[in-house]
């Protein structure tokens, strides 16, 4: 299976280390095991950050990374392992299996956490650590620090700086590696193949999640393990909410469905939206708003390179949107004044996209010093333009009610441009018609 290798995990670290402060350390949890109910468990999915510096894939767990340390710079405490706990919830990697496998140099038992970390922590000046998104973490790192502070009496000496991890660890996180774009388009290729089969498989009288069936499995079929994130199957006015999550409405006849869903591979998300008629063909007004939106994502498209700027490709879709609601008579106006007034934002409210990694909104700025950021090769992102009228909009002809089209594939910029990883999926009239008729 395509996956990160255990080398880049190490780079990684080497590399974060190089860029913090002399005599600091930086301490990140794992992701904790969240309840869905009662007493069953949502499935683990490891914390990005943590993922991104171990490839560690369990809970109850802490990296700590001390540049220049003598016995070792990565220091994991892990669960250790456990003959009653791993017959009932699954092998742990235990301590040595963290030195063993997962390039650890030194690891102890979670349980020690509060004997040992404060003796790691003391004398260092600097700590990083993701301050203020997990309280519980935050306050447990203040106990340690504390436990250091009493100790100052005897000579001990606790660190004067908080310093947010996030700014370094997200920067190098948006910068995707060689091996982090095989691996995202390894996960994009198993998505594109799942929203075929949804296309293949759309027809009336069917429900939204019946189609989501067809992803789930295709996804699990491909080799991916999960989705990046709660599919959007979202059919006739549906399609017009944004983040829609129910997925239980009937497909009906002459109807549009908007699925945007993708799987993630080793925690590497892809993310596709595809809107087609639920029975293979378009009506002329779905047509109609349908090529507005992929002309605007063309535009978009070639406004992705290096030395372009972040926002160069929404204004690309505002621009190609907006030119194309005037014409069809749903905004009236000057185009240029309609643009500057936002009149567009009554159909297209988001933005043409976001940073794409191990986060769907993956992270990284999008702005330095003010300014919107310039692409450089690696930055992965999606080119989601979308066209949404809403079911209760007066000011347009009834014919136009309800519809709701967004198109969204990911991108990887290129020495000369971008590379789109999402292409294996159908997306102009004429092709989505041409699969969805052979498919009956
Ligand atoms: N799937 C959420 C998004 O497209 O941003
Ligand atoms: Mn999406
Ligand atoms: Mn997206």
């Amino acid at each position: 299976m395509i996956h990160i290798p255990k080398a880049e995990y190490t780079r990684r670290r080497k590399a974060l280390m190089a860029q913090m402060e002399p005599n600091s350390i930086a301490i990140l949890p794992a992701a904790a095991v969240a309840i869905r109910n009662r007493d069953v468990e949502h499935v683990y999915r490891q914390d990005s950050d943590f993922q991104y510096l171990s490839g560690f894939p369990e809970p109850e767990a802490v990296i700590v990374l001390m540049p220049g340390r003598q016995h070792g710079e990565y220091v994991l405490f892990c669960r250790e392992r456990n003959v009653e706990r791993e017959l009932w919830d699954g092998l742990r990697a235990g301590t040595e299996g963290a030195i063993r496998d997962f390039g650890a140099d030194d690891a102890f038992p979670i349980t020690d956490i509060d004997d040992i970390l404060p003796g790691l922590i003391e004398g260092r000046d600097r700590v990083y650590s993701a301050m203020g998104s997990n309280a519980e973490f935050d306050r447990h790192l203040m106990e340690w620090i504390n436990v250091i502070r009493s100790k100052a009496h005897l000579g001990a000496q606790p660190p004067n700086e908080f310093v947010a991890l996030d700014h370094l660890l997200h920067d190098m996180r948006l910068y995707k590696s060689a091996a982090e774009v095989k691996v995202m388009r390894e996960a994009a290729r198993i998505s594109c193949a799942a929203h075929v089969k949804a296309m293949q498989a759309s027809r009336a009288g069917l429900y939204e999640f019946s189609l989501e069936a067809e992803l789930d499995y295709e996804f699990r079929k491909g080799g991916a393990k999960m989705p990046a994130y709660g599919s959007i199957v979202a059919a006739g006015r549906n399609s017009c909410i944004l983040h829609y999550q129910q997925n239980d409405a009937l497909l009906k006849d002459g109807d549009l469905v908007l699925i945007d869903a993708g799987c993630e591979i080793d925690c590497y998300a892809s993310d596709i939206t595809r809107t087609w008629p639920v029975s293979g063909k378009f009506s002329p007004e779905q047509k109609a708003i349908y090529e507005i939106v992929l002309a605007s994502q063309e535009a978009a498209f070639a406004q992705i390179a290096p030395n372009k700027h972040w926002n160069q490709a929404h204004e690309a879709t505002v621009q190609v949107i907006t030119a194309g609601l005037v014409k069809l008579g749903l905004l009236q106006g000057n185009v240029d004044e309609l643009i500057a007034s936002e009149a567009y934002r009554a159909f297209y409210m988001h933005r043409a996209g976001h940073w794409l990694g191990m986060d769907v909104h993956d992270v990284g700025e999008y702005k330095v010093g003010g300014e919107w950021r310039v692409l450089e090769v690696g930055m992965a992102l999606t080119v989601e333009p979308g066209i949404y009228i809403s079911p209760d909009n007066q000011n347009v002809a009834k014919k136009w009610r309800g519809i709701g089209v967004r198109i969204e594939d990911d991108v990887v910029v290129t020495k000369q441009g971008c590379e789109i990883l999402t292409g294996g999926v159908p997306k102009t009239v004429a092709e989505i018609e041409a699969l969805m008729a052979a498919a009956r």
